[in-house]
């Protein structure tokens, strides 16, 4: 059967850098972009085929560089466009390509456009910016609304030189621009140009969904009982003009070049909700981040803690979105890592010695075989884990953590009387789920801090480096590396794993996830055991035969497994077959 040719982005493995973490070349314990370079043929050899740098434009790192104060220049910590350039040139140079984290909701409040903004009322940049002035609640002057800023306190920050408040979505270091203004978008879409026309493949949007507040922005519903600042994401996620703004933007920029596009869009499980940003015939972007996987172990109060989720949960997240408008065109972004949550191994695996490698293993074989465009965050591909439980709340660097953790810690402090109030079941939350665990650097062989730095790194680095880095396992047919390398051939070679539908076989089985990806006349197969502990289960009854499937990838030996109607998983074994229909 023949199929309409696919564009590039579809078959593309994406792979993420945190350039602060990733390889420091000067020794000054910030990874840059010669450190990048000198990891290209890395890259290259693990079979990726997109580079999507977290940020490294000019910034104050108030969140680690989500924060832009430049955003036509490069941090001098990172290096300079020059660097840029060969970075871009080398990935070109091997068949890769380059994206860039596009983060446009906000700037810096050091960017020239928000000091701008700042000075008057009557500036010109004035509304560039989100301003209003506060409101008076029995002669007591409040904030313009009760909105909770997603890293706590109000999202609203008073300025003393006019006295009034701008919105900060984020941290008071990260100003809302205001969409709503024609000159703002088009600023934007220079920034877009600037880095397309610089040779940029792509951007991935943070946060996009968030660019369209609603009209007079209304005091968010009590929700959180224990504060006055409540939840608003109703009121700025999806909001009303967001899909005129990003239509113009694809009109403007997107359409009159070949890029890879990809918006990060929180607070929304309503799929129905983000096909608009994806359905070609909308014209807006490539993809989008949902986050309903990611926030299956998370309680409403907030993504640092955590909560008991099962695998039945998880089957009916991955099999909707799988599904989902297939026939209309929408595609999937398929990631179970990024900057922003824990280790995927820590979380949907298991990270004990024992079964460490083999779950990850595991969970490759989950993410190789669904369809969308495929992301893999550094590290995954060597299995690392969350950092340890002993480790005190000093090397909690990120702004998320150290905000939640102070709030919490006054709350305890004012409802006992004390200063000294019991944490430690925080910590056991962010040890769990902190962000803090992607954020560790790589652990590139077993020389001092992993070999990512000569000098002293800007984060501790993994206690396991010795044990799990790189070098040990390039090479290893049996490391986590080589079977990624492994997976994403495999994943390449059968285009059922990419564009085939999806078929969830034992549905409610609450050890197994498995299914079939039907394309043209191949069928893949796919048994995962989520679990410690081996498990039969009967296929006789759930596809018609097992004849003619070929194993292609599973995660314990590296040889051939043959398909029985009763198959016996081993603990947290995965493996994949693939069946050509007979021609007759
Ligand atoms: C996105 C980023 C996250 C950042 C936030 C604010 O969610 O991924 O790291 O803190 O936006 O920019």
């Amino acid at each position: 059967m023949s199929q309409p040719p696919h564009p590039w982005w579809k078959s593309a493995t994406v792979y993420q850098i945190y350039p602060s973490s990733f390889l420091d070349a000067n020794g000054d314990g910030t990874g840059d972009l010669a450190g990048i370079i000198a990891k290209l043929d890395y890259l290259k050899d693990l079979g990726v085929d997109v580079l999507w740098l977290s940020p490294i434009y000019r910034s104050p790192l108030a969140d680690m560089g989500y924060d832009i104060s430049d955003y036509e220049d490069i941090d001098s910590r990172y290096g300079t466009l020059e660097d840029w350039d060969r970075l871009l040139e080398g990935a070109h140079a091997r068949g890769m390509k380059l994206m860039m984290d596009l983060v446009v909701n906000h700037t810096s409040d050091e960017h020239a456009w928000f000091t701008a903004s700042k000075t008057s009322k009557n500036d010109p940049k004035r509304d560039w910016y989100i301003w209003r002035p506060g409101k008076v609640v029995d002669g007591e002057e409040l904030p313009p609304n009760n909105w909770k800023s997603v890293f706590q306190g109000s999202a609203w920050e008073r300025d003393s030189a006019t006295g009034e408040y701008y919105l900060h979505l984020y941290v008071p270091k990260q100003p809302d621009l205001n969409w709503d203004n024609p000159v703002v978008r088009s600023a934007v879409w220079d920034v877009m140009r600037f880095w397309v026309r610089r040779g940029c493949d792509g951007f991935r949007m943070d946060v996009i969904n968030c660019i369209s507040k609603t009209d007079g922005l209304p005091d968010a519903p009590l929700a959180d009982h224990t504060q006055y600042y409540q939840p608003a994401s109703m009121y700025f996620a999806n909001g009303p003009q967001v899909h005129k703004y990003i239509k113009q933007m694809h009109a403007e920029v997107l359409s009159h070049h070949d890029l890879i596009t990809v918006g990060e869009t929180p607070f929304t499980h309503e799929s129905s909700e983000l096909a608009a940003y994806v359905l070609p015939q909308n014209r807006e972007l490539n993809m989008v981040f949902h986050f309903e996987l990611m926030d299956i172990d998370s309680p409403p109060e907030s993504p640092l803690l955590s909560k008991p989720w099962t695998l039945r949960e998880l089957k009916a997240i991955i099999g909707r979105w799988q599904r989902f408008m297939r026939d209309d065109g929408f595609w999937n972004a398929v990631f179970i890592e990024n900057h922003d949550h824990a280790r995927s191994v820590s979380r949907f695996g298991n990270d004990s010695a024992q079964w460490r490698a083999v779950s990850a293993k595991m969970l490759a074989i989950f993410q190789i075989t669904q369809t969308g465009t495929l992301y893999v965050y550094q590290g995954q591909e060597l299995g690392l884990k969350n950092f340890p439980r002993t480790w005190e709340i000093e090397e909690y660097k990120d702004v998320a953590s150290q905000n939640y953790w102070n709030l919490i810690k006054e709350q305890r402090q004012q409802a006992q009387g004390k200063e000294d109030v019991e944490m430690s079941d925080l910590l056991d939350s962010f040890a769990q789920k902190a962000r803090d665990h992607a954020r560790t650097p790589m652990q590139w062989n077993a020389s001092p801090h992993g070999g990512f730095t000569t000098g002293t790194p800007w984060m501790r680095v993994n206690d396991d480096y010795r044990e799990w880095n790189a070098e040990q396992q390039i090479g290893d047919e049996a490391s986590v590396h080589a079977f990624w390398k492994r997976a994403l051939k495999v994943r390449k070679a059968h285009d059922t794993l990419i564009y085939g539908d999806f078929v969830m076989l034992l549905e409610t089985h609450e050890q197994v996830f498995a299914y079939t990806r039907n394309y043209g006349s191949t069928s893949a197969l796919v048994l995962l055991n989520f679990k410690e502990g081996k498990v039969e289960v009967d296929l006789g009854e759930v596809i018609g035969g097992v004849a003619g499937y070929t194993f292609v990838l599973g995660n314990y030996e590296n040889k051939a497994i043959g398909l029985g109607e009763k198959v016996t998983l081993k603990d947290y074994e995965g493996r994949v077959y693939v069946r050509e229909a007979l021609l007759n």
